[in-house]
């Protein structure tokens, strides 16, 4: 085959898994990222809510706002993941459930979250946690074959407000570390959101 038409089907290959997996995708192995989850990540101070801030393009998270992620431990010791959030043209609530357990006791900011009802699952860094202001999620994975990689990416905030100057510039600290694209995230609406005691009646 001429070298014309193997790039173009590469290029079709990586538009169309781009359209199926609904990630961003960009240049290089995940090895090769400076990217390190927190050594000495303790789940246990991070269980309860977490608002989502920024986040990079998801489609699984299209058009959602009003992001939370609340952590819980079960007794097995995996924690609950329950992300909420609302289509923010119908205003209907989304609601997904994950496991989260930590694989690897020296590599505790490594979790692996299962997603039952969607048969899904995922591999999700703890990048670093101050556990009262913020959060850095990130996960990554090849594309297939390819010189390619899926990332996401999630900043976190204990409160609906967000962070203090302060907080949002160790933020940007850690995702040069990081090598995170900053350029990527995109701003998750906490502002219009239903009051907390409707919570109760959805
Ligand atoms: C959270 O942020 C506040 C305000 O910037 C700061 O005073 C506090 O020390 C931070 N908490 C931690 C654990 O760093």
């Amino acid at each position: 085959m001429d070298l014309k038409l193997v790039s173009l089907i590469v290029a079709a290959l990586v538009v169309l898994s781009h359209t199926v997996q609904g990630q961003v995708l960009l240049p290089g192995r995940c090895d090769r990222q400076q990217a390190a989850a927190m050594s000495d990540f303790d789940v246990s101070q991070y269980v309860g809510k977490w608002y989502e801030q920024y986040r990079y393009f998801a489609a699984f998270e299209i058009g959602l706002k009003c992001v939370t992620a609340e952590y819980s431990p079960l007794p097995d010791g995996t924690v609950q993941v329950n992300n909420k959030g609302i289509n923010s043209n119908n205003g209907e609530a989304k609601d997904i459930l994950g496991i989260a357990s930590i694989q690897n006791p020296e590599e505790p900011g490594k979790l692996h979250v299962v997603f039952p009802e969607q048969g899904a699952e995922a591999e999700l860094w703890i990048l670093r946690t101050d556990y009262e202001n913020f959060s850095v999620a990130y996960s990554c994975r090849d594309a297939p074959g390819l010189n390619l990689r899926f990332v996401s990416a999630w900043l976190l905030s204990r409160t609906a407000e967000g962070y203090t100057a302060d907080v949002r510039a160790e933020v940007d600290r850690i995702l040069l570390q990081n090598n995170v694209d900053v350029r990527r995230f995109l701003p998750v609406d906490q502002q219009s959101c239903p009051a907390a005691t409707l919570d109760f009646l959805q």
